[in-house]
């Protein structure tokens, strides 16, 4: 265990949402997180359920459970892991979980998991019994940093990802940069993917550092999570709603997407999102905004983190299918593709009307590929 320490990031000031950031917060002396839920929470709980997955529970259930038995009855429900759990079906489980186990209103839930617990989890606490406060307790890098904040809750239809949902804000984010000791390498990725992004969309500072650090150094690693955490609650609190600011969270992922449809979801996010973002720099860079050099400081800071297998994987996947997927991507409007594009490294372009979405000639896209896949093949030489 390390020093302990706190901090807390308001997200905005309207919600009582906050985020504490302390290394070792779940390991440390008792006390410390009764203490910091009674400060999360304006009303007692009458019980606390946790929600988690069951290799997480294996980890870290019996821990968490004796930690908030401290304060209130304490019931823990664990879904299968992975992206099938994020269903209806499996909402309408843990919705009956809750029901059988008699929480009222005043009961909170505790999402301790990655992205598809939260997400998952935050939309059972925004409907059982038209809503229960919840807390999330991220335990990937990618829910510390990007998913557990925001608001954003819901599960994946048969007609697409992330179709069912609602926003709403969770009491509070406490995040333990201890849990990532156990997270698997390929998981890691995931979360340094979003890195790389916040660095090209905001802070060059941090994008300077990421070029320095060694991702395979937890304190390395785990050093980023606080400026990442609190770009991500600025951005979302300066425009909940997604009018404009917001879409900056996009850069990468409309060919990011693109990729992992056309590669049937067997590419991670990480993985395609850094992908996404060679191909949408190029096409920033051709349309006069993104200077050469930072296209290939870009490019040099992506080959860093991509394996020889990882690239493999992704040039095995065809590039008309991959257009093709960026083509009926839901962010493009009116027969034209929107894309949020930097300006330079940790500056976002904006339109003469100030808007950070720009619409991009059809033209650009597979040529936009093709560099992209060149980028990577280059790399392997
Ligand atoms: N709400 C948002 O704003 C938002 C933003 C981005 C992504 N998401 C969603 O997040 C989900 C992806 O999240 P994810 O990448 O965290 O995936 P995940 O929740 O599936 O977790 C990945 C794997 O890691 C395991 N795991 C979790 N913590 C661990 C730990 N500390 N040690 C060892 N293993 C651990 C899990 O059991 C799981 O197998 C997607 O469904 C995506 O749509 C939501
Ligand atoms: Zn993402």
């Amino acid at each position: 265990v390390q020093r302990l320490s706190t901090r807390n990031v308001k997200i905005k000031s309207s919600c009582n949402c906050k985020i504490v950031i302390g290394e070792g917060l779940f390991f440390a002396k008792k006390g410390k997180i009764p203490r910091l839920l009674h400060s999360l929470l304006d009303r007692k709980p009458s019980s606390f359920v946790i929600i988690t997955d069951t290799s997480v529970r294996k980890l870290y259930g019996t821990r968490v459970l004796r930690e908030l038995s401290r304060i209130a009855e304490t019931h823990l429900i664990a879904i299968p892991p992975g992206e099938r759990s994020k269903t209806m079906e499996m909402c309408m489980k843990v919705l009956a979980d809750l029901a059988k186990f008699g929480i009222d209103r005043d009961g909170v839930l505790i999402l301790l998991g990655g992205g598809v617990v939260g997400d998952l989890g935050g939309f059972v606490a925004s409907i059982y019994k038209r809503g229960v406060r919840y807390i999330q307790v991220p335990t990937t890098l990618l829910a510390q940093i990007d998913s557990s904040i925001g608001g954003k809750t819901g599960v994946d239809a048969k007609w697409g990802k992330n179709q069912i949902g609602i926003i709403n804000q969770p009491e509070g984010v406490l995040i333990d940069p201890a849990f990532l000791r156990t997270l698997p390498h390929k998981e890691i990725l995931n979360g340094i993917g979003e890195m790389v992004k916040y660095g090209v969309i905001s802070d060059a500072k941090l994008f300077g550092e990421l070029e320095k650090a060694d991702i395979h150094s937890y304190s390395d690693l785990t050093k980023f999570i606080e400026p990442c955490a609190r770009i991500k609650a600025r951005i979302v609190s300066e425009d909940p709603g997604e009018e404009n600011l917001r879409s900056i969270l996009n850069y990468g992922h409309t060919l990011g997407h693109a990729l992992e449809a056309a590669a049937n979801y067997s590419i991670s996010h990480g993985i395609a999102i850094l992908y996404g973002m060679l191909s949408e720099g190029w096409i920033a860079q051709k349309l006069g905004f993104f200077p050469t050099k930072d296209v290939q400081r870009q490019q040099a800071l992506i080959n860093k983190f991509l394996t020889r297998d990882d690239l493999a994987s992704v040039l095995r996947v065809r590039l008309e299918k991959i257009a093709h997927y960026a083509l009926t991507d839901k962010k493009n409007v009116s027969g034209k593709m929107m894309m949020s594009l930097p300006q330079k490294i940790g500056k976002m372009h904006q339109t003469k009307e100030g808007d950070f979405k720009t619409s991009i000639p059809f033209n650009l896209l597979k040529p936009s590929i093709v560099y992209a896949n060149r980028a990577l093949i280059g790399s392997l030489s």
